[in-house]
């Protein structure tokens, strides 16, 4: 019998699959298609202060082992997330859950997160400085340290729950970015989210994308992820959440051995809406392969 559970900042997760933000919709939607309650978590869709339609269509362009998104943070705004989509998840998700914040303004993260503070079903606070998808948001505050420690300090003065920094591949030094989020009181580092892409359409001769760019995620990313989870839990003491193109339970295990704790499945989960669920019934049989009895001891494994 394998030890699959986990421990991030206080909360224990009996495994450390996650589907991440955008990929999973606010759950129950999944839920009519399988028992959410053996995820180890999930993090919601990304939320912000006011409600957003996103950005125009096309959204979404296909390529070899990914693919690009520019969805522009299309959500319902905090306060139907609190009084619709909770309750609607409350009913079929029964384990603290992962609330995913956005904002425009230093003062509308905290003002998002202050909300989904009280809510008792919300576990831990993603607070995602990385969109790529959005002007004067989003990743201009997850692209300097000074911001993005503004950032933390302004959330962890309104909320006593964990809080987890998303951070953007799209920097030249992740590590400065992430050591200023431990300094600013941050609880553990999620990353990564997208990478900066696009594709061009050779029958028109135009981007592909409405807005021409997007957030490159999937397969091909993995390795990128892998290496930055790598360089940042050899740096900062606090968790972290591997995040990029994982879609099987060996990619969870070779996010562990770079040294997350936790690990978010994105993409994948728009291919196959059952991996996540795949996943979770393979690691024990990968971890048995690989002389692994419990997650823990594997956690960093790589560095020593
Ligand atoms: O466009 C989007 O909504 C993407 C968000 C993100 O990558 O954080």
């Amino acid at each position: 019998m394998v030890k699959t559970s986990v421990t991030l900042s206080g909360l224990t997760l009996e495994n450390p699959v996650i589907p991440a933000s955008g990929t999973f919709g606010y759950g129950y939607e999944f839920a009519e298609l399988y028992d959410i309650n053996i995820l180890g978590s999930f993090s919601f869709k990304g939320t912000t202060k006011e409600p957003r339609f996103g950005n125009p269509t096309p959204r979404i362009a296909e390529c070899p082992a990914g693919m690009i998104n520019s969805v522009g943070l299309q959500n319902p705004g905090v306060e139907k997330v609190i009084l619709e989509e909770l309750p609607k998840l409350a009913k079929c998700f029964h384990k603290p859950v992962i609330a995913n914040v956005s904002g425009f303004s230093v003062d509308e993260y905290a003002y998002t997160c202050e909300k989904l503070d009280k809510q008792e079903q919300v576990g831990l606070l993603e607070v995602n400085v990385s969109c790529p998808n959005v002007h004067h948001g989003g990743m201009s505050f997850g692209t300097s340290p000074e911001a993005v420690a503004e950032v933390t300090r302004a959330v962890k003065a309104v909320t006593n729950k964990p809080v987890y920094m998303k951070l953007s591949p799209n920097v030249t030094d992740i590590v400065s970015i992430a050591k200023a989020c431990e300094e600013a009181g941050a609880d553990g580092i999620s990353l990564i989210n997208t990478l900066m892409g696009m594709r061009i359409d050779l029958k028109i001769k135009r981007p592909v994308i409405a807005n021409k760019m997007g957030g490159f995620s999937g397969s091909a990313i993995f390795p990128v992820a892998l290496r930055m989870v790598y360089q940042v839990a050899e740096t900062v003491k606090i968790p972290v959440m591997g995040i990029g193109g994982v879609s099987s339970a060996e990619n969870v295990i070779e996010m562990m051995l770079a040294g997350a704790t936790a690990v978010q499945v994105g993409a994948a989960n728009l291919v196959d809406p059952f991996i996540c669920k795949t996943i979770i019934e393979d690691l024990p049989r990968v971890m048995e392969k690989y002389h692994i009895s419990d997650l823990n001891d594997i956690i960093g494994g790589a560095h020593k």
